[in-house]
């Protein structure tokens, strides 16, 4: 398999342990999606992330994204985010508008606290008529932040990912 890249946009870092597993199982490549206006990663403060997210949702809002996505280099993409209001964070529609996804394998997971993936794998076939996108993994923030190796090698093993665990 031509090596892969991960995407993934996390605040509260628990997207982001998941994507460094799956990096670390499959030896793929990862970037962050860096919002180019940063988000308050203190938990304290969830109240006010919870609202200016809610208003980018109502307000169907496009928040930039800062860095460049290498995606003209790989076939195959994973793409993670955390579960915000039922369903992904604007930002994710930003990365389907300004890339072009077509032709490439895109394999989705997410973070959430409850409300699994809130049918947005649904929504990305619906964004990337274009793309094969494989079947996601949903991972419950406290699973994320415990680590689920095992859970996330399974579902490779069954989406037929080559898998690579660095020789002990
Ligand atoms: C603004 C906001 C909205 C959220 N909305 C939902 C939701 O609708 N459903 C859900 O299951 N979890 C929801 N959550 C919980 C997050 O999905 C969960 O904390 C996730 O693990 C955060 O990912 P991160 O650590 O990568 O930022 C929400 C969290 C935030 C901050």
């Amino acid at each position: 398999m031509k090596k892969a890249l991960i995407l993934y946009f996390s605040v509260y870092g628990t997207a982001k342990l998941t994507a460094e597993e799956i990096a670390k199982q499959t030896g793929a490549d990862i970037v962050e999606i860096e919002p180019a206006n940063p988000y308050d990663s203190d938990r304290n403060h969830y109240n006010s992330l919870a609202r200016l997210a809610k208003r980018e949702h109502d307000e169907n809002l496009r928040p930039e994204i800062k860095n460049d996505m290498p995606i003209k280099d790989y076939d195959t993409i994973f793409i993670g985010y955390p579960m915000w209001w039922y369903t992904f964070p604007m930002i994710i529609y930003t990365l389907f508008e300004k890339y072009d996804f077509s032709g490439k394998t895109i394999i989705p997971f997410n973070t959430h606290m409850g409300s699994s993936d809130g049918g947005t794998y649904a929504t990305i076939k619906e964004l990337c008529p274009n793309s094969n996108v494989l079947s996601g993994l949903p991972v419950e923030m406290s699973d994320a932040e415990r680590g689920v190796p095992d859970k996330i090698a399974h579902w490779l093993n069954k989406l037929n990912i080559k898998y690579r665990r660095e020789p002990k």
